[in-house]
């Protein structure tokens, strides 16, 4: 197998976008990834685009097509290609994109994630959000992600020590780090009076517990690590890439206080690096709704089942903490356009490990850790880049 690395990084601002089309926010994106790698389009020997539900939020399948046709690419017949996996779809696409140049079958390979989910009024979006979950168990009886990860925050509630006060500490957290993140959707601090007193989603989910309905686009350019120079001064080496399954259904779980797929995971990405969860200098978690963050920090080893909400309180999480999560914002300030979460988070590392990250940079970080989810566990991928 060949290392590989991250050679060039794009990402469009976050939120609604009334103004530009499914297409267009992909266009931007990798405009930007191509022109952060310094390769012209037709350098690129392939493209995976993550992407969960254009055909019910634009009416748009057959992504992959599409995608290479508004790059201009058409005439190239490059290899292009949807990767679905839920709101995990990007973190896949990443993978698939480092298993092709790892695997020496291809060099410059692209790997998006897009989604449009605002032309479409709140109720379809959330219906067809929860089509991530198990249609026939879950949700033709009524239940939504936000109802579902409601059930989640109720059982941890119940067993661990968490308070209310700790669970808006996540919101408070990542709205801190999105003011400070010029592409984040929500740019403005709030305080856990904020959270506590919105409306009240889920109970206890309330608004500021949850991430938004968002449109957006990422892309990352990856090559094998011993062409990297060619392109960039800052390569980003791959140290781990993992995915693990689980039921689809919450019902059918273990124990559903633990993603035990974020676990498993979690688990390869550090045996595939040889490292432990003291390297790790930043993580990007896939916190869809509060307990989310929570149940990830305890499910990837950073600390004991229960003990999140403490650290969180403490600001260990934090700008500035031993263990910064979710410096870009999260998926709850930053947004959650689901297709493209896990190839944001995986630009938001690469700006941390290159020094580029600005207002919200970590000092000295080396290694970063990307959790991308889908539903409510089913699919989950790790991914550790380092310098
Ligand atoms: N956090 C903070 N503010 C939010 C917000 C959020 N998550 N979602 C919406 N808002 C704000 C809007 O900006 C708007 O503010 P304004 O009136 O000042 O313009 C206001 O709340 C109402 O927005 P609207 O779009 O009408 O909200 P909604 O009630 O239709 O939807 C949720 C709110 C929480 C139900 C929706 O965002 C949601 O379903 N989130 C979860 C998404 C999800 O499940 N993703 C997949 C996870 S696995």
């Amino acid at each position: 197998m060949r290392d590989v690395a991250v050679i060039g990084i794009g990402c469009t601002p976050f939120g609604e976008k009334w103004n530009s089309s499914f297409r267009h926010l992909f266009v931007e994106a990798g405009s930007l990834a191509l022109e952060d790698a310094n390769i012209a389009g037709e350098q690129i020997d392939s493209m995976y685009v993550g992407n969960m539900s254009a055909g019910r939020f634009v009416e748009q399948e057959h992504i992959g097509a599409l995608i290479a046709d508004y790059a201009g690419l058409a005439s190239h017949h490059i290899p292009a290609t949807r990767v679905e996996a839920a709101c995990s779809s990007g973190g896949l696409a990443f993978r698939q994109a480092v298993i092709s140049v790892a695997s020496g079958i291809e060099d410059i390979v692209v790997a998006a994630g897009v989604e449009k989910m605002t032309d479409v009024a709140s109720g379809a979006s959330v219906d067809t959000l929860a089509g991530a979950a198990d249609r026939e168990w879950e949700g033709f009886v009524g239940a939504t992600f936000p109802g579902l990860y409601a059930m989640i925050a109720t059982a941890y509630m119940d067993r661990y020590p968490l308070s209310r006060e700790q669970l808006a500490q996540v919101a408070v957290k990542n709205h801190y780090n999105g003011a400070r993140n010029p592409i984040a959707q929500f740019r403005q601090e709030i305080t856990v009076d904020t959270v506590v007193n919105s409306t009240l989603v889920a109970d206890p989910l309330r608004l500021f517990d949850c991430s938004p309905i968002t449109d957006g686009a990422a892309a990352v350019v990856v090559a094998p690590l011993e062409r990297a120079r060619e392109f960039t001064d800052t390569p980003v080496r791959v140290l781990a890439t993992a995915q693990a399954s689980d039921t689809i259904t919450l019902h059918d779980r273990r124990d559903i206080c633990t993603l035990d797929a974020s676990v498993a995971a979690g688990r390869w990405a550090f045996e595939m690096a040889g490292l432990s969860q003291k390297d790790i200098d930043l993580v990007e978690v896939h916190d869809c709704f509060a307990i989310a963050e929570i149940c990830a920090i305890e499910d990837l080893g950073f600390c004991k089942k229960g003990e999140a909400g403490v650290l969180t309180e403490q600001g260990v999480t934090a700008l500035g903490g031993d263990l910064p999560v979710n410096t870009s914002g999260g998926l709850k300030a930053c947004g959650h356009p689901v297709g493209a979460t896990g190839i944001k988070q995986v630009c938001e590392l690469v700006q941390q490990l290159r020094g580029e990250a600005g207002k919200r940079q970590v000092d000295g970080a080396e290694i970063g850790m990307a959790h991308n989810v889908g539903g409510t566990g089913a699919t989950v991928a790790v991914h550790i880049l380092g310098v």
